[in-house]
């Protein structure tokens, strides 16, 4: 009989979304979890992994959390899922944790060129799309087994507001969010359903707009709220799916930032597009045919991401 090995899955940055998703790893069961950080956030990342270890003797999971400060831990990894990095704080945008989180994302993509260059990445460090973009570059990964997370999480805070206006079960809510991960990003009311009606027969077009707009600013409300960080419970369950989609071939069809290659008359950048992710990474890139003025939004969404990462030196 063939015996299938436990799953490894590497999670960089052990602060508040590299714990959520180490907890969800274990209750999912997805594999064994390597949390690390640096050296500096040690207690953090061993504090985390034991107070888990034994929450999974509670529950009966058998995957088991390893905190270490040691990327030899990490080499062998399936999938990893980058946090390492800075979070906002009140009136920061994005854009402004650049310099501080390339200069980690430098350390980050190297050690994965060293000694987990097989694994599928998921990137999650802010600014989005510029981060991915070093990652690619630095870690020299192959552009099937290099995402970023951000529409997951901007499509599903969409789906929640739609649902909370609707009154209705968010499951019946279909829904995309594409674009770059930052306040020109693009939600799709067009292609938008719920139950298979289209979305705006159901709504006018001003309680439509404000839930676009929230949509937009949704990171930043949370950061208004939380003043000290941003997001984690959301953006872990978000990166999770996508881990999951590729560990299991699910081949779910996610908006990812992906590196594009002519889609979307899009070259050598990455950008948020619909995505089917299975085993064997970025299976396919889909193309939805969009009109005149989503054509405009995406252009727009495009020029904040390009004009980031061109600043980027790597
Ligand atoms: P956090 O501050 O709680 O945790 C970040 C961790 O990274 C810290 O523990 C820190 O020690 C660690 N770190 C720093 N340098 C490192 C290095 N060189 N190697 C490994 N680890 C290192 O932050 P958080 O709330 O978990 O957010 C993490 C990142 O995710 C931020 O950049 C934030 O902007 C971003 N984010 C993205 C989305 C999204 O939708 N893509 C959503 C929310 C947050
Ligand atoms: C978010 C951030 C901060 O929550 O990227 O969307």
């Amino acid at each position: 009989m063939a015996h299938n090995r436990k799953k490894k899955i590497g999670l960089i940055g052990g602060g508040q979304i590299g714990g959520n998703l180490a907890l969800l790893a274990v209750q999912k069961q997805l594999g064994d979890v390597v949390l690390y950080d640096i050296p500096a956030a040690e207690g953090l990342v061993k504090g985390k992994a034991l107070d888990i270890n034994q929450l999974s003797a509670v529950d009966g999971y058998d995957c088991r959390v390893t905190g270490t400060t040691d990327w030899k831990d990490v080499a062998g990894a399936d999938v990893i899922i980058i946090t390492a990095g800075v979070p906002r704080k009140p009136g920061m945008s994005r854009e402004d944790l650049l310099e501080v989180n390339l200069k980690i994302m430098k350390d980050v993509a190297a050690n994965i060129k060293q000694h987990a260059p097989n694994a599928f990445v998921i990137n999650v460090a802010n600014p989005l799309d510029a981060m991915v973009f070093a990652l690619q570059k630095i870690a020299e990964l192959p552009k099937n087994m290099v995402v970023g997370m951000a529409g997951v999480l901007d499509t599903s805070r969409f789906k929640c507001f739609v649902a909370e206006a609707l009154g209705c079960s968010i499951r019946d809510v279909e829904a995309l969010v594409l674009g770059g991960h930052g306040d020109d990003m693009v939600p799709l009311v067009r292609h938008s359903t719920v139950g298979g009606v289209p979305l705006t027969e159901l709504l006018p077009k001003e309680k439509l707009d404000a839930i676009i707009k929230r949509t937009r600013e949704g990171g930043a409300e949370l950061v208004g709220l939380y003043k000290t960080g941003s997001a984690y419970f959301g953006p872990a369950s978000s990166a999770i799916a996508m881990a999951e989609s590729f560990l299991f071939d699910r081949k779910r069809v996610l908006p990812s930032a992906a590196q594009l290659n002519g889609e979307y008359g899009i070259n050598g950048y990455f950008f948020g597009v619909p995505v089917q992710i299975g085993a064997g990474g970025v299976e396919k890139i889909i193309t939805v045919s969009l009109n005149d003025a989503e054509k405009a939004e995406m252009t727009k969404s495009f020029e904040s991401v390009k004009k980031t990462v061109d600043s980027v030196k790597l």
